[in-house]
């Protein structure tokens, strides 16, 4: 005996139910419907181990953070002046901090040692300041420098910008209202000659 061949599937068939007056026919669903239901059950799951599962990509609230420290820093790059409260301002600002850190790397940390313990230059999170710790004093040594005494001005090196990201960068190791002590002078830390 022959097996008797399936019947091809009808692609006019109706379904049974009648709603209204109105037949729906039982067709197959289109390729492309089917592809692109696929692709979006792959995407899913690709994104689902991202977030989900590696933890890879930023969560919502931490996007959101990060983008009110990007919108405060270019807020507070525009204001023209610069007074005690806008930097401390400023030291609190992730954004503004890791640019002043980039500009200390580069510009500072070979006389102020990178971990701004001091070296040539003085110690930079100590609470002694020869020039005093106020932030707009901080800011104008690095701006005028102290020139008989071999720190340079950076202000008309690096712009205003910089200089203040990077005294932003170094009131991120102070607190506001901290107690400051006048120091009457650095005694460079030479290392050792062996
Ligand atoms: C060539 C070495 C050198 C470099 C580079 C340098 N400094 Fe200095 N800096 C010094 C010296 C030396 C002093 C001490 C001046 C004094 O004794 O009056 C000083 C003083 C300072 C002070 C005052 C500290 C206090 O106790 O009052 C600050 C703030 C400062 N530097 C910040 C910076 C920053 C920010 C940069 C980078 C943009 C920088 N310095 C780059 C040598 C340097």
């Amino acid at each position: 005996m022959t097996p008797i061949p399936p019947e091809p599937p009808d692609d006019n068939a109706v379904r049974p139910h009648v709603y209204d007056g109105i037949q729906e026919y039982d067709k197959r669903l289109p390729n492309w419907w089917l592809f692109t239901l696929f692709i979006t059950i792959v995407y899913s799951a690709g994104y689902w181990g991202y977030y989900e599962w590696f933890r890879a990509g930023p969560d919502g609230p931490q996007e959101v953070t990060v983008e009110i420290a990007r919108i405060e820093a270019a807020r507070l790059a525009a204001a023209p002046a610069v007074d005690d409260a806008s930097l401390w301002k400023m030291s609190q600002n992730a954004v503004f901090v890791a640019a002043g850190r980039a500009v200390y790397a580069t510009t500072c940390a070979s006389c102020h040692h990178e971990k701004l313990t001091g070296g040539i230059g003085p110690n930079l999170v100590d609470q002694l300041w020869v020039h005093g710790g106020r932030p707009t004093e901080i800011l104008a040594v690095v701006d005028k420098g102290v020139l008989a005494k071999g720190m340079p001005a950076w202000g008309p090196v690096i712009g205003p910008k910089k200089t203040a990201e990077v005294t932003a960068f170094m009131l991120s190791f102070h607190r506001e209202g901290e107690p400051i002590q006048k120091q009457d002078a650095w005694v460079p830390i030479v290392p050792a000659l062996k």
